[in-house]
């Protein structure tokens, strides 16, 4: 934590560009932001910055351009949004380098706000090409990075600019990776991880890792059914993928050398078909009939995971347990969210969850606000998970 400087490391900035890394890949439908917890984190590092006197200009990826302009992914779109969090005038500006940004700083009075466009619309971005990002520089005079959730992206706004401008932390991403920290690198055991989601593959890494780092491991959704099926139930028609069961079961003989205990329902919530409040029943795992799809996890397993929750100290939470999307198909991921909430408040548990699905799954059980921690980061959280030093967190180290 200590390893980078923070904005406490700077004095007053008055005539001087900070260069701010943010993230603005928020979620849109018909041109509006749907959700703008993104841009709120990033405001207090702009009030900062700006009440010290600098101009402070964003930088930022919106969508995946592949190195082109594309007008429906221009950062214009989010500009009125970003005015309305941060309740103040924005100057959108079209380029990222170059003379229209100096001429547009000229412009700027110390203390406002511009937003450069796409970083993505240049192929240097993800290049990370050094000429690209000497470009950028060279309209700044320092560099924030305060967005953890593009920290896994190895690209020239992300991590690139670290090495040529003196470089410091947000405060949103010096929050998040003093959350995370708390969670996994310097624990109180017992540690609970919950991994859910559909598929084992998309987790394989985090799993590996986690047995070695946590003392249980409640695996829910889809993936459940694969090291259900490793342990030999018949999972009907479940989601299931029979092709890694063998890596299911080598992933529970890696957690029994490690002395971590693996989590896995023995009653589950099972339909015929998947949609809203088809006709449902709760069955032990050996009962799943062959055109059963497994959806849920029973209520029995939600309260012995509880159970579980209360005798730990720290939870890291990731994927719902069931498809919550879909009642009923819910409760299981609501109850042992309102439980992980009730321990929290009740000063027993520090709990840190991550991810967009898991995210929506705490907001869908009305928890948000009783977690220790909720990171907003997708894949950056995963690469965190798995144990890996993200490129945007290394450089700022130096
Ligand atoms: C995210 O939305 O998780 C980050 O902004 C990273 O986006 P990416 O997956 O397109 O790199």
């Amino acid at each position: 934590m200590t390893a980078f400087k923070t904005l406490d490391d700077l004095g007053d900035l008055t005539g001087k560009v900070a260069l701010v890394r943010v993230d603005l890949n928020v979620p849109m439908s018909d041109g509006d932001v749907t959700d703008d917890t993104r841009i709120r984190a990033f405001k207090p590092t702009v009030d900062e910055l700006s009440s010290k006197g600098a101009k402070v200009l964003l930088l930022g990826h919106f969508g995946r351009p592949k190195g082109e302009k594309n007008s429906t992914m221009s950062l214009s779109m989010v500009t009125g949004e970003v005015e309305e969090v941060l309740g103040r005038e924005v100057m959108f500006i079209p380029e990222i380098a170059g003379d229209i940004v100096s001429q547009s700083l000229g412009i700027m009075r110390d203390g406002e706000v511009g937003i450069l466009e796409n970083s993505r619309f240049w192929p240097g971005e993800e290049a990370n090409d050094v000429d690209f990002a000497k470009a950028i520089a060279a309209n700044g005079d320092l560099y924030v990075n305060d967005a953890f959730s593009a920290a896994h992206r190895a690209h020239a706004t992300t991590e690139g600019l670290a090495h040529l401008l003196p470089a410091y932390a947000g405060r949103a991403m010096e929050a998040e990776l003093k959350a995370l920290s708390i969670a996994l690198d310097n624990p109180v055991h017992p540690v609970a991880a919950v991994v859910g989601g559909a598929k084992v593959s998309s987790k394989l890494d985090v799993l590996q890792h986690l047995v070695t780092k946590v003392d249980h491991l409640i695996i829910g959704g889809g993936m459940a059914n694969t090291f259900l099926a490793a342990r030999g139930v018949d999972v009907g028609k479940s989601l299931c993928e029979h092709d890694l069961t063998g890596t299911a079961e080598a992933i529970m003989d890696k957690a029994d050398e490690s002395g971590c205990t693996v989590h896995l329902p023995y009653d589950v919530v099972v339909a015929k078909e998947f949609k809203a409040n088809t006709p449902s029943r709760t069955v032990n795992v050996h009962e799943v009939e062959a055109d059963d799809m497994i959806l849920d996890l029973g209520s029995a397993a939600a309260e012995s995971l509880g159970d579980v929750l209360k005798n730990c100290r720290t939870l890291v939470w990731n994927g719902p347990l069931g498809a919550f999307e879909t009642p009923p198909f819910d409760e299981a991921t609501v109850a042992l969210a309102k439980t992980a909430a009730a321990l929290t408040q009740d000063g027993s548990l520090t709990s840190v969850a991550g991810g967009g699905d898991t995210v929506a799954a705490l907001a869908h059980a009305g928890v948000t606000k009783d977690f220790s921690y909720i990171s907003t980061a997708g894949g950056a959280f995963l690469e965190w998970m798995k144990g890996k030093d993200l490129p945007g967190v290394a450089a700022l180290r130096g």
